[in-house]
């Protein structure tokens, strides 16, 4: 080891030359083991001030309510609120999405109708509580852009309600798939038929 490298070693450890060991041995003696009083390796104690400097920084920052998480997660939200107002049209939903009539989608559009849409439209799209969705009149349009309007948005003040928010909502995906098999019941004779509600008329 070269003379500077050892100085700057010894400084920042100040460990004890090997050779006067004894200068510093403690005199008691535990079953045979006994103790150097080293002094602390300065690179220790440095760190340990770095610490307790930190925690002094710390205590005040965080517990003096000078910096919150809580808070820089609001400004972050108000932030993309305020993107979000400034371009509408990154966020805007697509309403205008096509049928689909493979079997699949179909299936999938099924099941969801029968699970969140029969208990008012009935199983067979009769209707109920809700409109007949096999005939050609409707009160918000038919056709797939209208029908999936509907769904998603809902119809304020009856019990139709939006699909694309709140608890149970369907997903965009799911709310095609439903709207394609809604379509897909254009034209089936329903077991007890509801009579024809809405006057506008699709298909023509
Ligand atoms: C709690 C009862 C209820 C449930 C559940 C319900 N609807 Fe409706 N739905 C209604 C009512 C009532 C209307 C008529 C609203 C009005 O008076 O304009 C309606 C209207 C509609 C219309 C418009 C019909 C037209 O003539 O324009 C469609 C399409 C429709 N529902 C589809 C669905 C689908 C798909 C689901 C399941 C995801 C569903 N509904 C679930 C009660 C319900």
């Amino acid at each position: 080891m070269s003379n500077e490298k050892k100085s700057f070693w010894s400084k920042w450890t100040k460990a004890h030359d090997i050779e006067t060991e004894e200068e510093i041995l403690l005199d008691h003696n535990y079953d045979g083991i006994q103790e150097l009083d080293n002094v602390l390796p300065p690179w220790w104690v440095t760190g340990f001030i770095i610490t307790v400097i930190i925690s002094i920084f710390y205590y005040i920052m965080i517990f003096q309510g000078h910096y919150k998480q809580e808070d820089e997660l609001k400004a972050e939200i108000a932030e993309f609120q305020a993107y979000k107002k400034a371009n509408p049209e990154l966020f805007k939903e697509n309403y205008d999405l096509p049928a689909l009539t493979d079997a699949e989608s179909l299936a999938a559009g099924k099941a969801i109708y029968t699970t969140n849409c029969a208990a008012c439209h009935v199983a067979d799209g009769g209707g109920l509580v809700g409109p007949n969705l096999t005939d050609n009149m409707w009160k918000h349009g038919g056709g797939m852009k209208n029908v999936f309007t509907t769904i998603s948005d809902g119809v304020p003040n009856t019990a139709m309600r939006a699909w694309k928010s709140g608890g149970g909502a369907l997903t965009a995906v799911q709310r095609q798939q439903v709207s394609s098999f809604v379509l897909s019941l254009q034209g089936t004779t329903p077991a007890n038929p509801k009579a024809a509600e809405g006057s506008v008329k699709w298909p023509e």
